[in-house]
């Protein structure tokens, strides 16, 4: 008799509109749901002694979730299954997702968050569920602050500063958000350790930007708060200036944010590590010419309000 698991089960992405770095340094940040995650499906297998496969088509992911096995979504999953008392036989998991992987949109957040609520059911609590996913994203990345499992379980718009519960956002209107993949691969550690190096070469210089980037964040909170998104817009401007100034930028992220900027969006910055990844613009009132500016990159446009 196999342990049984939910049909469906599914997940928010995350992106991170402002605050990224400074919070390593235990400055606050603010983190949104994406409404596109991940979806997944369960099936039983013909044979209950069969291990359990994980099948992504839109990730190139197809494993047989084997103990023995040292890939990491799979070990990463089976950590996951462990945590929940879930199954290792007989199911067949399948997956849909219309986010990039490592792209610094919380995909291995959403994976694991969905994975636990097909064992818990749709009603587990948001803790438990975070606690789940924990178990798989440490995996990932060595110890998580928890914030992407948090927005992965929860959605909406959060604040968070490292190491207190988040706090839910409510924002005065929906925030019309397009997120455009650069295809450009980065390391999150590596990002972290440029940042660090450049504040350990110039702290009196580089502290103050980082408490800058900290003050954008309560300032956009603020603005996110009253709807107001002119003054939003122009934060995702500073900010990305300011992260630029922490050396964690690159020339093909600044064109982008010049020319979603020139295409009519309110604002613009990197979203997450920086480097690679993605760009986040604030849309204005012609969406449409962002996605002209962007003809091979595929913006994904998300309307994100409160959860
Ligand atoms: O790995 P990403 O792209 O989701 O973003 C990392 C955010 C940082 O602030 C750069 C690092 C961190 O641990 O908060």
């Amino acid at each position: 008799m196999t342990i049984p698991l939910h049909p469906r089960a599914e997940a928010h992405g995350k992106v991170i509109v402002l605050g990224e770095h400074a919070v390593v340094y235990g400055y606050p940040a603010v983190a949104a749901g994406l409404p596109q995650g991940v979806v997944l499906e369960a099936q039983p297998r013909p044979d209950p002694r069969l291990p359990v496969t994980l099948t992504i088509p839109a990730w190139d992911l197809d494993l047989e979730l084997h103990p023995a096995s040292d890939h990491p979504v799979a070990r990463a999953c089976l950590e996951v299954l462990a945590h929940c008392d879930g199954p290792v036989t007989g199911w067949a998991i399948r997956g849909a997702s219309a986010l990039p992987s490592r792209a610094g949109l919380g995909s291995s957040a959403a994976l694991t968050v969905a994975l636990a609520r097909l064992v818990y059911g749709p009603d587990a609590s948001i803790d438990d569920v975070v606690a789940a996913s924990l178990a798989g994203e440490r995996v990932f990345h060595g110890e998580p602050s928890g914030l992407d499992s948090r927005v992965a379980a929860q959605g909406g718009v959060l604040r968070y500063v490292r190491g207190e519960p988040p706090r839910a956002i409510n924002p005065g209107a929906p925030l019309p958000l397009c997120i455009i993949p650069s295809g450009i691969p980065r390391s999150t550690a590596d990002q972290v350790a440029r940042c660090r190096s450049r504040l350990e070469h110039l702290p009196s210089v580089v502290r103050p930007v980082l408490i800058a980037v900290g003050q954008a964040v309560e300032s956009g909170i603020h603005a996110i708060e009253h709807g107001d998104l002119d003054t939003l817009g122009v934060l995702f401007d500073v900010a990305h200036g300011l992260l630029g100034a922490l050396d964690v930028s690159s020339p093909a992220l600044d064109r982008m944010a010049a020319d979603a900027r020139a295409a009519g969006a309110r604002g613009a910055k990197l979203t997450g590590a920086g480097r690679g990844g993605c760009l986040l613009a604030l849309v204005g009132d012609a969406p449409e010419t962002l996605t002209a500016a962007f003809p091979n990159l595929r913006p994904l446009f998300v309307e994100v309000a409160a959860s």
